[in-house]
């Protein structure tokens, strides 16, 4: 009996021990969006915005673009009619410090047909760390061809979407110690702050515990009864 509880609970332990990693911390990041509008081997590139998110876990952006000058809706809409690429550059920086630079590239077309209404899909690790920042158009999958009027260039309606990671609780265990070591590196410089009570923090160490103490204080009776009290 006892044997099945020990197991019951180191069970219960693990599970909760795959669990918690899945963004059990949250975090925020910055991205400063760039890109190229006029495309060569060595691409220029030009701010186009900030996005903050606020909350990884819950996806909470705001986001902040410079409308396009009149020089660059002509450029836009020259790529466009041209059939070249709209790249973009995103630098994350994330609340531990670090500096991930991701490129993105769409057919400048979608982008002008879709008149500046594109998507940022921002992927993350179970770890929530960023591991990549795509640009897509959520309304178009081809070019059409349509004349797009250089007034629909000039602001844009940029979408914000975190992607969580899909796969189920996996151990992996070096993942996890570096994910711990992060924490505790971001406690230490005191930007993670834990104010939960003790009983929300252990509570899943503690309810095996509790458990364990009910079942045994049940059986104890019993076995006083059959034993006439020899423990065990
Ligand atoms: C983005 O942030 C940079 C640096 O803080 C700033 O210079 C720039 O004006 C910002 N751009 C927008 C569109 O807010």
């Amino acid at each position: 009996m006892i044997h099945m509880l020990t197991w019951f609970s180191t069970t219960f332990i693990l599970i909760n021990f795959c669990r918690g990693s899945n963004l059990e911390h949250d975090g925020w990041v910055n991205i400063k969006l760039e890109h190229c509008l006029l495309p060569s081997d060595s691409p220029i590139f030009t701010d186009r915005g900030n996005i903050t998110i606020q909350s990884l876990r819950l996806g909470q952006a705001i986001v902040n673009q410079n409308s396009l000058t009149q020089e660059e809706r002509v450029q836009l809409k020259e790529m466009a009619a041209t059939n070249q690429f709209y790249q973009i550059r995103s630098t994350v920086v994330s609340n531990d410090g670090t500096e991930n630079v991701f490129l993105s590239t769409i057919k400048a077309c979608m982008l002008a047909e879709a008149q500046l209404d594109d998507r940022l899909s921002v992927s993350l690790d179970y770890t929530g760390r960023v591991i990549g920042i795509t640009l897509l158009i959520a309304s178009k999958s081809t070019c059409e061809g349509a004349v797009v009027p250089l007034s629909k260039l000039k602001e844009f309606t940029t979408s914000v979407y975190v992607r969580h990671p899909e796969v189920g609780p996996v151990p992996d265990t070096a993942s996890y110690i570096q994910k711990m070591e992060r924490e505790r590196e971001a406690k230490e410089r005191g930007e993670v702050k834990d104010n939960r009570s003790i009983l929300a923090k252990y509570w899943m160490y503690i309810v095996p515990v509790v458990i364990l103490l009910m079942v045994s204080s049940m059986a104890n009776p019993e076995a006083a009864a059959n034993g006439g009290g020899a423990s065990r």
